[in-house]
């Protein structure tokens, strides 16, 4: 894609000004500062790198110590292994409390400023996540795993379809935007999270439907799994489709999850909605999903710890939904969004024929960010260092990771200065380990781990 290797900007000696609020005031050269810059008070990042923070549009907390699961199969046998009994254990509030400290601790030490975190089913310890996030003054978007059905591995993750609702609803009223009061400034905000349509029931997609509808205006998210895996026999999206009698998975969270896709309630999509994976779309869900303004986090790294395949990138993107980057930690076995971002740039070279495709680090680095802040309806207010923007970023200095300083130092770089540019992003991106990022800000304040 063009427009993000055009929208690229790279300045070098470069200043980024925020103000007393935490909004950049100004972002370019050094030696363009205005004049009474003297008085201000300056950190010297050289010879570091600054970087939009990076958001991740799809985490799961209560995975935080389940990462690099071994459940012998893939997404079904594996939530069925693995997931649904290590999530159970949240329900001891001391022990989502300590995973609430070591989740925001893996947040910050991998540089991810804002998230759309999918919670847990236990409401302590989504209180847990909230003040946690909101203590170290991270931003986040989360919401409570919905279950209402599944097998016996997760009995204690499913509640009755009251409670469902009911701890829904309590949520948004206790957490959107409760840091500020008002959404448009906060930094925690609330979303619907029915797990995926096989973990709930069509009376549940229903009452939540009609929830959300409710609270919209108010400027809460919806977010869930979609066509993520479809393995012959056990995949999700068969049986998915085989368990509602619908067209089309999408169908189910469209209000349309009755059989032969008759509407049944209201639709959770629209430009709040972000939708994991979509992997194994049809084309009439993909025009659907751009048509309300519906995003998708692409996971690749999932995709290849589960066996999912992966989202076709060209297809995907020429149908105009937007596409940004999901961890889906522990499906996803690294928090890092720039190895996330590495393995998009593996998996899609690597597509059949014309479908490949060799990302341009401005776009990947537009997918790890700014594709994230638009997908979250954020755009406004971060994702890149637009004046007026709040200021999230980190600092990367290659020095701190010998590895990316050798590459940085000592690769060779083309003549041509726009793709020696395009040399020094590419190798940053794919090379930035955590040491390498040596600071973190939200809203212009620092944030460190613990
Ligand atoms: N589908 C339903 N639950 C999950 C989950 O926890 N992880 C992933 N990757 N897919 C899911
Ligand atoms: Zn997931």
């Amino acid at each position: 894609m063009d427009g993000a290797a055009d929208a690229l900007v790279s300045i070098d000696d470069g200043a980024l000004v925020v103000d007393g609020s935490g909004r950049i005031v100004f972002c370019g050269a050094f030696d363009e500062l205005p004049e009474d810059h003297e008085s201000w008070t300056v950190v010297d990042h050289r010879p570091g790198y600054i970087f939009p923070g990076f958001i991740d549009t799809h985490v799961h907390f209560p995975q935080t110590f389940i990462g690099d699961a071994y459940g012998g199969g893939q997404l079904l046998e594996w939530l069925n292994a693995c997931i649904f009994p290590s999530e159970s254990q949240f329900e001891d509030p001391e022990f989502a409390a300590a995973a609430a400290v070591a989740f925001c601790d893996r947040r910050i030490a991998a540089g991810t400023t804002q998230a759309m975190v999918f919670g847990s089913a236990f409401p302590q310890a989504q209180d847990a996540l909230f003040e946690e996030t909101r203590r170290r003054g991270l931003r986040v978007v989360s919401g409570r795993g919905v279950q209402t059905t599944g097998p016996e591995s997760a009995a204690r993750l499913i509640t009755s379809e009251e409670d469902a609702v009911r701890l829904v609803s309590e949520e948004i009223e206790k957490w959107h935007g409760a840091d500020t009061g008002d959404v448009d400034t906060a930094l925690l905000h609330v979303a619907v999270v029915p797990r995926f349509s096989l973990a709930v029931t069509t009376e549940t997609l229903k009452n939540l439907g009609e929830l959300y509808d409710s609270v919209r205006d108010r400027g809460v998210y919806f977010h869930s799994h979609l066509n993520e895996n479809d393995r012959p026999g056990t995949g999700e999206v068969a049986t998915t489709k085989e368990m509602y009698q619908v067209d089309s998975y999408l169908d189910t969270y469209d209000g349309k999850f009755l059989p032969g896709s008759k509407v049944g309630g209201k639709s959770f999509l629209g430009k709040r909605s972000i939708l994991a994976h979509a992997v194994h779309c049809q084309d009439v869900e993909l025009a659907r999903m751009a048509e309300t303004g519906t995003s998708i986090s692409h996971c690749p790294t999932s995709q290849q710890f589960l066996g999912s395949g992966t989202m076709p990138w060209k297809r995907t993107v020429a149908s105009g939904v937007t596409v940004a980057i999901g961890s889906d930690y522990g499906g996803g076995d690294e928090f890092l969004l720039t190895r996330v971002l590495g393995d998009a740039f593996k998996v899609h070279i690597s597509e059949a024929g014309d479908d490949g495709i060799s990302l341009h680090p401005a776009e990947l680095l537009f997918t790890g960010t700014l594709a994230g802040a638009r997908a979250l309806d954020m755009e406004n207010r971060i994702g890149n260092f637009d004046d007026g923007k709040e200021a999230d970023f980190v600092v990367v200095d290659p020095q701190a990771w010998p590895p990316l300083h050798g590459l940085i130092e000592k690769g060779v770089r083309s003549p041509d200065p726009d793709l020696a540019r395009d040399q020094t992003l590419f190798a940053l991106l794919m090379a930035m380990r955590e040491p390498a990022i040596t600071e973190v800000y939200v809203q212009g304040r620092r944030i460190d781990v613990a």
